[in-house]
């Protein structure tokens, strides 16, 4: 069985004031009917197919991940706890290790832990197709048509097929966050996918590619795995081992080196809810166009997003809007700014 790996370590800034440094986007319920983890270990329960997860997250959210699990039934079989966020390479580093101390034959999964997908049926079958390519030694990613020349995504250039995996290709090329210029040449390229940020792959093969391109990150990783210490459900990484890995994401690290790289293109539905304007998309809107989640009244107001945990919120003739309204913040922003919203926060961190 495959060993599901959630890589719970990302802020969600875009998301800001939703998604905040305590409680960042994969621990909102955005879409309804759970969180973001929750969903993301929903996906991957079906006994037959996955093992129990390993979760991976920042030491600050270990109740949060505990109690959501339980919440959703889940019983992950680890929860590693990163004294701090060094990206997803050293957070995969460690996963893959993980898996291979239960097992040295483990297959992971690893798994962006805010991602939402309208066909989780879609994703689980594309893994099915996957295997085979992984059991061959590849790191499978999962491919999305692109819509859009989005500079936030890797883009992968789909090979010839697989000759023993039906529906999976080798990648010719991946290219985490082009430049807009280049992004919109591959959208009209027609072969280049999105990378969804999801990887199937053997551990051992994941490791020693790790060690061969990136070898401090895997140094440190091991270092950091054998000094952890436990308590109660949580692993504790050595901060001192931990801290000396490069932060760097497995995208860059390992994705645009690597010989082994191979793709399922699918199509689960998927949205990485990055921003406002992904949120709006998926949201349910009235008949002018507003999505409103909470307290609100919408007077002469078309086309804006409205949420609110807080305050009741009334508009009176706007448009084109994002208002989210929290106890303690309020968001007021230009509807096609959604992308800026991450200049806030970095204003306000640097305000202290
Ligand atoms: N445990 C842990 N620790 N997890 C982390 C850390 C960390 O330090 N940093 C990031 N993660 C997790 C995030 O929670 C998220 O689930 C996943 O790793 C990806 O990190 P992001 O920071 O969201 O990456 P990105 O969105 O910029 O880019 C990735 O996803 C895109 C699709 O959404 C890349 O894989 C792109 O190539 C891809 O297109
Ligand atoms: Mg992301």
């Amino acid at each position: 069985r495959i060993v599901p790996v959630i890589l719970s370590g990302g802020a969600g800034t875009r998301l800001w004031p939703l998604s905040r440094a305590d409680h960042p986007k994969q621990f909102l319920d955005l879409l309804g009917g759970g969180t973001m983890l929750q969903a993301t270990a929903r996906r991957v329960s079906d006994p037959t197919r996955f093992a129990d997860p390993i979760v991976v997250a920042n030491v600050e959210h270990r109740f949060l991940v505990a109690e959501q699990m339980r919440e959703a039934g889940i019983r992950p079989r680890a929860i590693v706890l990163e004294p701090e966020g060094r990206n997803s390479a050293p957070a995969a580093a460690v996963a893959a290790l993980r898996a291979t101390a239960d097992d040295g034959d483990a297959m992971v999964l690893l798994l962006a832990a805010d991602h939402a997908m309208a066909r989780p049926a879609a994703f689980v079958e594309a893994v099915d197709r996957a295997r085979a390519a992984a059991d061959a030694g590849c790191i499978v990613t999962f491919g999305i048509r692109p819509d859009r020349p989005e500079t936030g995504y890797g883009y992968v250039l789909t090979g010839r097929e697989h000759p023993e995996a039906r529906g999976v290709h080798r990648v010719d090329r991946f290219v985490e966050k082009p430049d807009a210029a280049t992004a919109s040449a591959y959208l009209a390229d027609g072969r280049y996918l999105w990378n969804s940020g999801n990887f199937l792959a053997s551990a051992a093969v994941l490791s020693a590619e790790i060690a061969r391109l990136a070898p401090a990150v895997e140094e440190a990783a091991r270092a950091a795995l054998a000094a952890a210490t436990r308590d109660l459900d949580f692993e504790r990484l050595d901060p001192a081992a931990f801290g000396r890995a490069p932060a760097i994401s497995i995208d860059y690290a390992i994705m645009e080196k690597t010989d082994r790289a191979a793709v399922v293109p699918c199509d689960p539905g998927w949205s990485d809810v990055g921003s406002f304007a992904s949120l709006h998309a998926l949201a349910s809107r009235d008949p002018a166009g507003n999505a409103v989640v909470g307290d609100a009244v919408t007077l002469d107001t078309h086309d804006c997003l409205i949420r609110s945990t807080g305050p009741l919120v009334a508009t009176l003739g706007v448009a084109d809007l994002m208002i989210v309204a929290t106890p303690d913040a309020l968001l007021v922003a230009d509807a096609h700014r959604a992308q800026d919203v991450k200049a806030v926060v970095d204003r306000l961190r640097a305000e202290g």
